[in-house]
């Protein structure tokens, strides 16, 4: 990754209010391509309202996001579009429990992007192939175990060639023997390089893979650094606290 690599996800001034909660406070963020971010933060500080404002799951109040240059909160842009070229995965893996593997990663690619049944065919297999579930391809969603699941929901996202994958708390509704081959999905993707904003309390994750971690608290960027600096030279009190509790 090189600092001078094209900025793909730029926010400015972003605010979420919900009711009465002001979820997001004003974030200023670049995310470049080839990136690896880290998002880490308490619970309820904001880091899915902001992931998911990211594709404007969540319309923000106030702000902008430019998406690969375009101002995706503009009116006028048609956000599925722009949507198709970020991939998301949650927590819980969203499967289509009627299809099987194969058909949750092929049916995207035919309605979306108008492929023939046998390219998505082609491209489904070769993506199972790469997170070791080709034998998977024919069972259904409530046949596979957690960690499974989720690389399901990772290479279905990945069969639409997007440019930026979205991670929120992808292991943290796993049985811990499952997070490992999940991270390592993850990890061969950042260094392939993939452009990835991830929240997780995997901080092992965060050590490894990141190249820049970013600690959101009451909906601020407190503070964001390298690992090594975030980690290991941590500045704001708020931080410190919190990396105090989770490592
Ligand atoms: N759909 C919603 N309606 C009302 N409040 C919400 C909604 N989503 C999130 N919030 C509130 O916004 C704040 C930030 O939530 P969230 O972004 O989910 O935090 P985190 O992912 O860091 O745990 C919390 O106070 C949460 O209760
Ligand atoms: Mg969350």
């Amino acid at each position: 990754m090189t600092t001078d690599a094209e900025v793909i996800i730029k926010v400015e001034n972003l605010h979420k209010v919900y009711n009465k909660v002001h979820a997001l406070n004003g974030i200023n963020e670049e995310i470049r391509r080839g990136e690896v971010v880290v998002v880490v933060g308490p619970s309820g500080s904001g880091k899915s309202t902001f992931l998911r404002s990211l594709n404007l799951l969540e319309v923000p109040t106030e702000g902008k996001i430019y998406f690969e240059g375009t101002d995706i909160t503009d009116k006028a842009t048609d956000i599925n579009k722009h949507r198709q070229r970020m991939g998301m995965v949650f927590q819980h893996f969203n499967l289509f429990p009627h299809m099987t593997v194969l058909k949750n990663l092929m049916i995207a690619p035919m309605k979306l992007q108008g492929k023939s049944e046998e390219e998505a065919k082609k491209k489904a297999l070769e993506l199972l192939d790469r997170v070791g579930l080709a034998h998977r391809a024919d069972a259904y969603p409530s046949q596979l175990s957690g960690g499974q699941k989720q690389r399901i929901a990772i290479v279905r996202a990945l069969a639409m060639d997007p440019d930026v994958m979205l991670f929120d708390e992808p292991t943290s509704a796993l049985d811990p023997e499952m997070v490992g081959e999940v991270l390592d999905i993850m990890k061969e993707l950042g260094r392939e390089g993939m452009t990835m904003v991830v929240v997780t309390h995997e901080m092992g994750f965060a050590k490894e893979v990141a190249d820049r971690v970013i600690f959101i608290d009451q909906g601020v960027i407190q503070e964001q650094n390298s690992p090594a600096e975030f980690f290991g030279n941590p500045q704001n009190k708020r931080l410190k606290d919190f990396l105090s509790k989770v490592l």
